[in-house]
């Protein structure tokens, strides 16, 4: 499994916390390309017009084109954006919707964006549908059928986790994306967490609308995402927040490449950060995502052992990030804190950790990232500081 060097790749990381199992919440990036942004944040101050005018988006359209290529779309298709965030906002603004048209969702997805889905509603008169897929779950086709089972004739458009937020599945959105569109019903893939974390061949996967973070499973700099958008769904398609070329008359790749003032390092660092991770495996991307899957699947077996928790999906559903649902939330105290964060706090005050909790159909699941910097050893030393605690 390659676990002999991981102890050479955490030394490209550099952590305030003596341990970092919660890749999946912000991601985390490497020292050498910490420093490479810094040098293009330099760049940019020592002569911002000709930056602005000139330089930046020459190199920004080389990053773009080289981004679309690593992800399997024709580069026209595919947009940077700062985050995941914005790629929804620019596309649930650019669709009109009638009172009464739906839209469908999961009971695993993102979330924070309930409220952006709520005000959708309130403002259009959209129906939110919701389709719960059971958690734990043993069969990838019980998970399209659920999906399929919520749709009606007013469903417009469904918006799905890729790697859920919630539980960390890897849905077969291959299949659900294929399904919905039998259906006649576009899907905006919610793939933040899988750029870096599984392969993707987007213009094969053939959604509508597929939106993912840099910043998380690639290690780019923080505001670092793309949005790509099928060919033939590019006519209304507008950035959320808009200025010069954004208008829908203008070539889709053009309509997000200014969108004011605003620093692009983070953009600007794609390239060597593809090149640069990919480089610490010796077979490349390929051979990272194998070997983070690989990680992840050992330690959940260990957790699950020691600590007496279920596995709640089978490894064909998982990823590099895994769930855990603890049969009992255990005590942590109030702290004025949301319920799902109190425990993440005191793993922090008590050990110094950074993981992180959710609470999901009642219960509190533990939900843990494996990436090149993380070794067995960290999850054999989570699984004594929780002996301790449970
Ligand atoms: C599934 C999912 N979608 C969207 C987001 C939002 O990402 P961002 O804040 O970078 O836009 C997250 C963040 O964790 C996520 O897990």
């Amino acid at each position: 499994m390659g676990d002999d060097l991981y102890e050479s790749w955490a030394g490209h990381w550099s952590f305030a916390t003596p341990l970092y199992l919660n890749h999946g919440s912000f991601g985390a990036t490497p020292d050498e390309i910490n420093i490479l942004k810094e040098r293009f944040d330099r760049e940019l101050n020592a002569d911002r017009d000709w930056f602005f005018w000139f330089e930046g988006p020459e190199r920004l359209e080389v990053v773009r084109r080289q981004m679309a290529a690593f992800v399997g779309v024709d580069e026209g298709n595919m947009v940077l954006v700062d985050n995941v965030t914005e790629a929804l906002a620019s596309v649930l603004k650019s669709l009109s919707f009638e009172p009464g048209d739906e839209i469908l969702i999961t009971d695993h997805g993102y979330p924070p964006y309930e409220d952006v889905f709520r005000e959708l509603a309130r403002r259009t008169g959209v129906k939110f549908l919701v389709a719960e897929v059971p958690y734990p779950v043993t069969d990838d086709g019980q998970i399209i059928q659920d999906v399929l089972d919520r749709l009606t004739d007013r469903t417009r458009l469904a918006i799905i986790d890729h790697i859920t937020s919630r539980t960390a599945l890897v849905f077969p959105i291959a299949r659900i994306v294929d399904a919905l569109g039998k259906k006649g019903v576009d899907t905006f893939v919610d793939g933040a967490h899988a750029v870096g974390h599984v392969k993707l061949d987007l213009e094969k996967m053939g959604a509508a609308y597929y939106a993912s973070n840099n910043h998380k499973w690639l290690c780019a700099p923080v505001s670092s995402g793309f949005l790509y958008v099928r060919s033939d769904r590019q006519a209304d398609i507008i950035p959320a927040v808009a200025s010069k070329d954004s208008a829908a008359d203008r070539p889709f790749a053009a309509r997000f490449s200014w969108q004011g003032t605003k620093n692009l390092s983070a953009r600007l660092c794609l390239p060597e950060t593809m090149a640069v991770i990919g480089s610490y495996h010796h077979e490349g991307w390929a051979g990272i995502y194998g070997r983070n899957h690989a990680l992840a699947v050992r330690a959940r077996e260990l957790l699950s052992r020691e600590l007496g928790l279920a596995i709640p999906c089978p490894e064909s559903l998982t990823g590099a990030m895994f769930t855990l649902p603890f049969q009992k939330a255990p005590q942590t105290g109030e702290r004025g804190l949301r319920p799902e964060l109190r425990f993440n706090h005191m793993m922090r005050e008590k050990f110094g950790y950074g993981l992180n909790t959710l609470l999901f159909k009642g219960r509190l699941l533990m939900r843990l990232t494996a990436h090149l910097y993380n070794g067995l050893a960290d999850y054999e030393r989570l699984v004594k500081d929780l002996k301790t605690i449970l």
